[in-house]
């Protein structure tokens, strides 16, 4: 359908039909759509990259995260480590009563999450949010119809109440924001790591505690109501190369040595909790 169609003209198309859900991070002002990206009405504007993001982050780009861990992310995603909890999540965007649910996925990186939920939930619109052009501009390589935005989850640039549904994977989270951009009825979900997540690369690797999740847990049930938690724990198994991603998808392991053989499987634990507004 959208043979000849440059990618930036497919997302300037895209954007524009969507643009209502937009507002400015600085002034907060609505936008409108132009050639070149969004301006808003206070004259704030905004560049509509070439492989078709949108740059709305104006701060200094410091993150721990590279290109290369997210490329390591992005072919751990491709070898369906993730599949079983993508099954969950799509499961809980189906059961929304929304015809066009629109979907946040807020701290995206590369954007393989959102780009299978596609697949399994093509009734709904997506915008996947980081603060990593390096994550970003891998996330607009993928073709799936899904828009894309370099910006900072503590400014989001959604106008209040826009919004069904905010994903929260392994990121970190701003409820304040997320408050403000749900519509009545929407729901967040957060997933973050058990205390067994990777536990075979925790092993190998000098110098890391134990993770616990309570202190996410506790600020989580300070700002929703939570409406039901899943966990899910599986192994998978590791070919040396997937082993090698894994090590590198991990901000665990940067700057510091794993040692050890390889194992043959990997431990992944994950809690699903999903909630709404207060
Ligand atoms: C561990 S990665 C998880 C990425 C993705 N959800 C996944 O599962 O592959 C955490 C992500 O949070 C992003 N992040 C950190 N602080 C952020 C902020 N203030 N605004 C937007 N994204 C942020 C990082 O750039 C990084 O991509
Ligand atoms: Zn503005």
């Amino acid at each position: 359908m959208n043979e000849g169609v440059s990618k930036k003209e497919q997302a300037l198309r895209r954007f524009a039909a969507n643009i209502g859900v937009f507002r400015c991070p600085i002034c907060a002002a609505g936008f409108s759509a132009n050639p070149g990206g969004v301006r808003c009405s206070d004259n704030h504007s905004f560049d509509l990259a070439r492989k078709g993001y949108l740059n709305l982050f104006t701060g200094s780009q410091s993150t721990q995260y590279g290109k290369d861990l997210f490329l390591a992310r992005k072919k751990v995603f491709a070898a369906g480590v993730y599949d079983p909890l993508i099954g969950e999540v799509s499961n809980s965007v189906r059961s929304l009563n929304a015809e066009v649910p629109f979907v946040l996925d807020a701290g995206c990186g590369e954007g393989s999450f959102l780009a299978r939920l596609h697949g399994d939930v093509q009734n709904a619109l997506l915008l996947g949010i980081d603060i990593s052009r390096d994550g970003i501009g891998l996330a607009a390589s993928h073709h799936e119809p899904v828009m894309w935005c370099v910006a900072d989850i503590t400014r989001l640039p959604l106008c209040s109440k826009s919004t069904d549904v905010v994903l929260n994977v392994l990121s970190p989270a701003n409820y304040g924001e997320f408050q403000r951009i749900l519509k009545p009825g929407g729901i967040i979900i957060k997933v973050l790591p058990g205390e067994d997540y990777l536990r075979e690369i925790r092993q190998r690797l000098a110098g890391v505690a134990p993770y616990s999740n309570d202190e996410v847990i506790t600020k989580l049930e300070d700002n929703i109501s939570v409406r039901s938690r899943s966990s899910l724990h599986y192994e998978v198994n590791v070919t040396c190369e997937l082993w090698e991603a894994m090590v590198q998808m991990t901000p665990l392991s940067q700057h510091r040595e794993v040692s050890g053989e390889p194992p043959t499987s990997l431990t992944i634990d994950l809690q699903i909790i999903e909630g709404a507004l207060i």
